[in-house]
Order: C-alpha cells, then sequence, then structure tokens
C-alpha cells in the first residue's frame, strides 16, 4: 500500500519505493556530470532540517571572486511520512521552513531556479558523488523525567545511522563535515571508529577525514545571515581534515568579515557549542527567582533589567519569557553532563549549575497556569470550563518553530486544571506536538505522559484569523513577542473577546498605559515578573471608585 507525506499546508506526497532509488540516482549522475564540467564541488547536505536547509542553500549561493558559483548542493534527507514532503517542495524552489526572514524564499528560490546550484534528494546513493558532506541531522537528548535532565540520555541513533551509511558510500578523500550539535567526544570517539571499521570493511586504508564545526544559526528575522555572515569555530580529526574544512568554510561562510576560530581539537569545538549554550541556559534561569521576587514585592523586572542592562558589562541579560525552548537550549547542556559518564567514563558528579539552570527552564512555563488561575479568581471566574486563548505557539518570535515552547507546557497544565484551549500563531499551521501526541516528537516522548487529561488536546488546531480566535475567550495570553501581538490595543482585544477578560503577559509584551487600559476595560492582568500591575490597578480603582471591582463571587479573591 502507498504511504503519504503531508506538507503543512495539506500537499500529500507519495514516498518513494527501494525502486525508485536507480532512476533518482541515474537523474543525479547526469546532473553532477555537468556540474563538475562547470568545475563545481560536490557538496551533500545530510538532513534538511532548520539548519540544513538553510545551510544547504548558503553553499549552494557561494561564488568566486567573478561571482561564478564554485558548489552544487545535492540536499538529502531520508524519505519519511514526517520529512519526505521538504524534498519536492525544495525541488520547486520554495522553502520547507517558513521564517520571517524574507532572504530564505529568495536564496532558496534563486539557487534551486536561477543558478541551479540546488538540488534535493531522498538516495543514499548520492553520497558517492560528493567531495564534502555536510551533516545536519539532529541529536537528541531524551529526558525521562519533567524538570529533572540528569534523568536522561543522548539519542544518537539516528547520527550513528547517518554516518554509518556516510562510511559506506563516500570516497576515501571525502571530507566529512559534522554540524550537530553532539555530546563533547563524539567526533574522535564515536564517528572515527564508525567511519574508520566501514572504511576498513571497503578495503580503504586511509583515515577518514572527519571535521566537526557547529552551527549558530538562529532561524529569525537574519536567518541567512545567521548562518553566512557570522562567527564559526571549527576543527578535524588530523591536519588534513582540519586543512579541509578551513578551505571549506572559508569558500562559503563570510570569513572575511567574521574570522574563523581553528581549535585543536574537535571535542574543543564540540565544547564550545556545548559551554555557549549553557551559558545561556544559564544566564535565563537565573533571572526565574528574580522574577517570582518581582511579582510578589510590586516589582517590574523588565524596567529593572533594562536599567541595569546600560552597563555594557551587564548588556547581555534577558528575560526568560514563559521557559526557554527551542530545539538547543534545553538539551545541549544535558548532552555535555551525560558525554562525562558515557563517552568519558568518569563516575563523580561535577556539574551543578547546568543540568540546574535546564531543569529551572524547563518549568518555569507551569507557573504561567497559577497566573492564570489567580487572574480568573479576582474575577470570579473558575479555571475549570474557562476559554483560554493562548498567543503564540513558537518558541521564540517570529518563528515558526514549536519545539520545546513554553506555550506547550502551559497549555498541558491548563487542559489538566480542566480550562479549554485556543491557540492563534501566525507563523505555524499545525502544533504537531498535541495534533500528533502520540507519535511526535518521538513515540512515547511526548510531554503529555507527564499530565493528566491530555487526550483531547488532539483536536487543538492553530486559528489564523485572531478576531475568531478571540471571540467568548475568558482570558488571553501573551506568550511569545510576535511583531503581530505587540501593538494590539485593548480596546480591540476586549471588543473581540466580547467582555473583560483575564490578560497575562509573559515576556514584557504591555507598557504601562496598556496594562491601564485592560483595567479601565474591567479586565484583570498578571504577568510574569510584573509585580507591579497590583499598583497600576490601585490607581485605576482610586480614580474610578470600587464598584467596577466588587466582583460578588465565591472564587472572587483579592491578589497579593
Ligand atoms: N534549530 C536551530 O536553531 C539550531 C541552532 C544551532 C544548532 N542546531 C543543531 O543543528 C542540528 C540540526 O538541527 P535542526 O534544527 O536542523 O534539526 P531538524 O530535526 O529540524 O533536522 C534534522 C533533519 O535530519 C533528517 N535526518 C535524520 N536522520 C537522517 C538520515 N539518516 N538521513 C538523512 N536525513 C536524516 C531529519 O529527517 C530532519 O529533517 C542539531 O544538532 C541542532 O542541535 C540547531
Amino acid at each position: 500500500m502507498s504511504q503519504y507525506s503531508i506538507s503543512p499546508t495539506g500537499e500529500k506526497f507519495e514516498l518513494p519505493g527501494k525502486e525508485d532509488d536507480s532512476k533518482e540516482f541515474e537523474r543525479l549522475k547526469e546532473v553532477v556530470n555537468n556540474q563538475r564540467t562547470l568545475g563545481r564541488e560536490i557538496v551533500l547536505v545530510m538532513g534538511l532540517g532548520f539548519v540544513g536547509v538553510v545551510m544547504a542553500a548558503v553553499i549552494a549561493d557561494a561564488t568566486d571572486e567573478k561571482g561564478n558559483p564554485t558548489k552544487f548542493v545535492i540536499g538529502m534527507q531520508r524519505p519519511s511520512t514526517r520529512s519526505f514532503w521538504k524534498i519536492p517542495l525544495l525541488n520547486r524552489g520554495i522553502s520547507p521552513v517558513s521564517s520571517e526572514d524574507p532572504e530564505v524564499p529568495l536564496l532558496i528560490n534563486r539557487c534551486v531556479n536561477e543558478k541551479k546550484t540546488l538540488t534535493a534528494t531522498f538516495t543514499y546513493d548520492a553520497l558517492d558523488l560528493a567531495d564534502v558532506v555536510v551533516v545536519d541531522v539532529q541529536c537528541d537528548y531524551l529526558k525521562e523525567a519533567l524538570g529533572n535532565v540528569r534523568d536522561g540520555r543522548a539519542d544518537m541513533d539516528a547520527l550513528e545511522e547517518s554516518l554509518e551509511i556516510i562510511g559506506q558510500h563516500i570516497g576515501p578523500e571525502a571530507l566529512v563535515l559534522i554540524e550537530t550539535t553532539v555530546a563533547p567526544g563524539t567526533t574522535e570517539q564515536v564517528a572515527y571508529p564508525i567511519m574508520k571499521k566501514t572504511f576498513r570493511k571497503r578495503g580503504i586504508k586511509g583515515d577518514p577525514l572527519l571535521a566537526h564545526s557547529f552551527e549558530r544559526v538562529m532561524p529569525g528575522r537574519n536567518y541567512v545571515s545567521s548562518i553566512r555572515d557570522f562567527w564559526r569555530v571549527c576543527s578535524g580529526v588530523n591536519d588534513e581534515a582540519t586543512r579541509r574544512v578551513v578551505k571549506f568554510l572559508k569558500e562559503v561562510i563570510n570569513t572575511n568579515k567574521f574570522p574563523l576560530t581553528v581549535l585543536d581539537r574537535p571535542i574543543e569545538s564540540e565544547t564550545a557549542k556545548i559551554v555557549e549554550n549553557s551559558y545561556r541556559a544559564t544566564i535565563l534561569a537565573f533571572l526565574d527567582e528574580w522574577s517570582l521576587f518581582a511579582e510578589r514585592n510590586g516589582v517590574d523586572l523588565i524596567k529593572v533589567i533594562n536599567s541595569i542592562k546600560v552597563r555594557p558589562t551587564h548588556s547581555n541579560m534577558i528575560f526568560p519569557g514563559p521557559g526557554i525552548g527551542g530545539y538547543c537550549l534545553p538539551k545541549d547542556g544535558g548532552l555535555g553532563v551525560w558525554a562525562y559518564r558515557h563517552i568519558h567514563g568518569f563516575e563523580d558528579d561535577i556539574f551543578k549549575i547546568t543540568p540546574l539552570a535546564i531543569n529551572i527552564n524547563d518549568t518555569r512555563a507551569l507557573h504561567v497556569a497559577q497566573l492564570t488561575r489567580d487572574a480568573l479568581r479576582n474575577m470570579g471566574r473558575p479555571i475549570a470550563s474557562a476559554e483560554i486563548l493562548v498567543l503564540g505557539a513558537s518558541y521564540r518570535e517570529d518563528v515558526g518553530d514549536t519545539r520545546y515552547s513554553g506555550s506547550e507546557l502551559i497549555v498541558r497544565r491548563l487542559a489538566e486544571m480542566g480550562a479549554e484551549l485556543r491557540v492563534h500563531d501566525p507563523y505555524v499551521l499545525h502544533w504537531w506536538e498535541f495534533e500528533k501526541q502520540d507519535e511526535y516528537p518521538a513515540s512515547s516522548h511526548s510531554l503529555k505522559r507527564f499530565f493528566r487529561g491530555q487526550e483531547r488536546l488532539k483536536d487543538l488546531r492553530v486559528e489564523q484569523d485572531l478576531k475568531k480566535a478571540l471571540y467568548g475567550a475568558d482570558t488571553v495570553i501573551f506568550t511569545v513577542r510576535h511583531k503581530h501581538y505587540l501593538s494590539l490595543d485593548p480596546d480591540e482585544i476586549v471588543k473581540y473577546a466580547n467582555g473583560p477578560i483575564a490578560v497575562i503577559d509573559c515576556f514584557g509584551i504591555l507598557d504601562d498605559e496598556k496594562i491601564k487600559r485592560y483595567f479601565e476595560l474591567g479586565c484583570e492582568v498578571k504577568g510574569l515578573g510584573r509585580g507591579h500591575v497590583k499598583r497600576i490597578k490601585d490607581q485605576v480603582r482610586e480614580a474610578k471608585g470600587p464598584l467596577l471591582f466588587n466582583i460578588p463571587n465565591q472564587f472572587a479573591k483579592d491578589e497579593m
């Protein structure tokens, strides 16, 4: 029976069978022969995810000083029901990732349809044709508990499988550049032995030319330039691998303006990525306790942070929002802690701050459910059956990436408390974490397993029409700083909701004028780290007299 892969817009693509491999390989051989006559190097990018798609296009766009393309890129993606649709879409010149960066669709269209330096495929045979292989498959960290990152393990299955397949296909002179964020030690202690063994079986005597250089991509407004125009760190397993990776990165990335750092060994490049992200996770987690302090003592943490950030030494302070999310920060420190024992064999426990930071970030969103409950109580409404609209499903502003977003935890906890959930997000068409919660992100690894009463969330659909989403809502939770939400007018929101609502600000989205206006309209407002809202409420109450706020209901309870 035929199997299909369905794109986010609903287009159905039949999965190729084994018999399609040889036909596809013939197509690629012909294209590659032509490209070689033009003097172009053949680069295969393995894994067309958030990183691989745009990295492939950046490489395909590279030119020499005269403006002639120097590379031909084959984007390779395994033909799974979840991801195969990316291949036909990319081959039409359409980006399979949505983003706020207008350069993404232009770049992909230019490389596929105009320069003809980019194609996508499903066949591993394409590896036979490559001079360079860039590995952008995922390496996950699977957590077994909520809020305890130590209870988990690195899931290197996709990466190990990819390396084995690469070893079976590539020529001995091909450079393999691992861009995947890995547990420190992976390139030398996991990848090298896998490939060396496969090479030996094929009678290849030399060492595989392996290198590591991690991605610092930020899939937002500067998606493309965060890959092309940004500093890189790299290292190879031997001198030749280092020479090749330096040459390759200099040819495809803007290393003139953003110089390359070459480290002695791949474990140093791998550790740089893990430390970089653990540092960021830690400075975000650090503000969680001060956020609670602020809420309980009349302090607006947003203004406090802005007042501190004027000091150049403290300019990288960031307000954490409802948890951290994204694919990287929740897992990368875990890969490091895990590697210390399971790759390097140490038995003692040296890590304190990194796991604590991840645990704090992983559970911060739960507090939003408490704020929502309390705001509704102040309005005399119970949380059970309340209609709650979550504004933003993705983990950060102006992207369509929902992986480990704080919003997911908010929805799950509120559903557990009996609320009815709705969601709006201009960048997200399907929130697979709910629609396919039995198999996404991996079977039996949905966060669903940490909460009760989650079955009905399979029916949660992302509404694109804000007015429709608002109609009849009891609560609006601002979870993400999407540009669409920054200037929403309180009067309009209350009009579309059809009456006063509870408003929860998770990300410092509301300024004092808007908070005041919501109170004047009879709404209740609460926010993460925003203890000063009570002061604004009292001012409005004083100005208007107490009647408006006198809600005779058993649930009415004044807040702290
Ligand atoms: N997303 C980010 O913002 C970001 C930033 C910096 C670093 N990274 C790192 O980059 C790496 C890739 O991340 P991503 O966000 O692109 O992940 P992703 O899950 O979006 O993409 C991985 C892709 O690899 C494919 N794949 C898996 N096994 C394969 C195989 N055997 N053959 C071919 N394709 C295969 C998957 O189907 C998927 O499309 C990760 O290590 C991540 O930590 C990501």
